[in-house]
């Protein structure tokens, strides 16, 4: 087993609070530091000075060094293009998941070597800006077989695959009177089966402000037939208005509740007091012309947070953690510090995963590097690609 030595780190974001060279800071920051890995884990982490002999030595000149961003929510298995809907948002028309239908429809007739090339593409890009890990949901299927076929394809490119079956009714559903009770069976039954294997995750989108989407009773149906069928639970929540998403995650345990733009006073204490982490999305609010959630006020009252992309064709065609973390700045009332803690160590805990989003000896070795002194350029340059996943031969 060959051991590599990065040296040249100008400041290392650990998020290990408890490392003795750290600056005791939830980042645990290290100046001029080292790490050593091997075999895709993490060996040592430390001060340069104190750096004994390595296989290898990879010297970055000067760079900060953070644990990759961990994008734990995102819909990345679909075809065709919704820019027109984004222009027309852009001029006041609003978002309400009608167009969810459109990307259906290409998904549907893309073949599965189609949305490989299509999968393939938006990870690479994600790793170009330094996403190590990512999440991925199905949902532009919304029939059992190319709800499958989404899930095995994103299989290919991560363990975090999600089932979306009850991303919205499809429009074959929504004509007859049963249709939408006929649908939720179909998910929670024949979809759900043909989805378990490749699945880690159930999710849905829990949302009677959308005519399209779920209400609290049938998300509820959804979310507990999957977990009997062995899946972990996460939910779209509290998006485009108040609902009972984020209640519905706290009361069945769910890793994660994701969007939470409009939140009560009770569902901020809810998520207070539980293990579910509130997943921000700043890109879908910037690009639905929709108001910013409420960062400080999550933290201030002992929220966990997660910052992600929810990169998909509709509310957001970004997969880009920078630009995420400097909107989270700039409008949602996040330091640079909590941003960047949101989108590594609080992204890996919406995941379940202590093994990602933290540098530290015997986690796994994704990290990301910045072509910057420290982390806080991530905010400052906004739009400037500082930020790329280090690899290892
Ligand atoms: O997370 N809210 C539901 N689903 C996606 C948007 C899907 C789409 O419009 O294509 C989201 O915002
Ligand atoms: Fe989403």
């Amino acid at each position: 087993m060959s051991t590599t030595a990065i040296t040249g780190i100008s400041e290392l974001v650990t998020n290990d609070a408890t490392h003795p060279d750290g600056d005791g800071s939830p980042l645990g920051l290290i100046p001029d530091a080292s790490v050593v890995v091997a075999d895709g884990r993490i060996e040592w982490v430390g001060r340069r000075e104190e750096l004994t002999a390595t296989d290898d030595r990879r010297d970055l000149g000067g760079r900060a060094v953070i644990p990759c961003f961990v994008d734990s929510h995102s819909h990345l298995v679909f075809a065709g293009d919704r820019s027109a809907e984004f222009a027309a948002r852009m001029t006041g028309e609003p978002y309400d998941g009608g167009g969810i239908a459109v990307s259906m429809k290409a998904t549907r007739a893309a073949t599965d070597d189609e949305l490989r090339a299509l999968v393939a593409r938006r990870v690479e890009e994600m790793h170009a800006q330094g996403t190590g890990v990512v999440e991925i949901k199905s949902g532009y299927g919304l029939d059992a077989h190319n709800e499958a076929r989404a899930l095995r394809i994103a299989r290919e490119f991560t363990d975090e695959t999600t089932f979306l079956g009850a991303h919205v009714v499809p429009p074959e559903f929504r004509d007859s009177y049963t249709g939408r009770n006929d649908y939720v069976e179909l998910v929670c039954g024949d979809m759900l089966a043909a989805c378990a294997p490749y699945a880690r995750w159930i999710d849905v989108f829990c949302e009677p402000n959308s005519a399209f989407a779920f209400t609290g009773e049938e998300s509820e149906r959804v979310l507990r037939a999957g977990a009997a069928a062995g899946l972990e639970l996460r939910v779209h929540g509290n998006q485009l208005g108040h609902g009972p998403g984020a209640q519905l995650a706290v009361a069945l345990d769910a890793a994660s509740v994701d969007h939470c733009t409009y939140l009560s006073d009770d569902d901020v204490d809810a998520l207070a007091g539980s293990s579910t982490v509130a997943t921000l999305l700043p890109g879908v609010e910037f690009s639905t012309k929709s108001p910013y959630p409420d960062a400080r006020r999550l933290i201030d009252a002992g929220v966990s947070l997660a910052l992600a992309s929810d990169c998909n064709p509709g509310t957001c065609y970004s997969s880009s953690i920078p630009f995420a973390i400097a909107v989270a700045v700039r409008d949602m009332g996040m330091t640079p510090a909590e941003a960047l803690h949101a989108a590594t160590a609080g992204a890996a805990k919406s995941l379940r995963r202590n093994d990602i989003g933290v540098i530290r000896a015997g986690a796994r070795a994704e990290l990301t590097t910045l072509d910057a002194p420290s982390y806080l350029h991530l905010a400052y340059r906004p739009g400037v690609p500082i930020a790329s996943a280090l690899r290892f031969p």
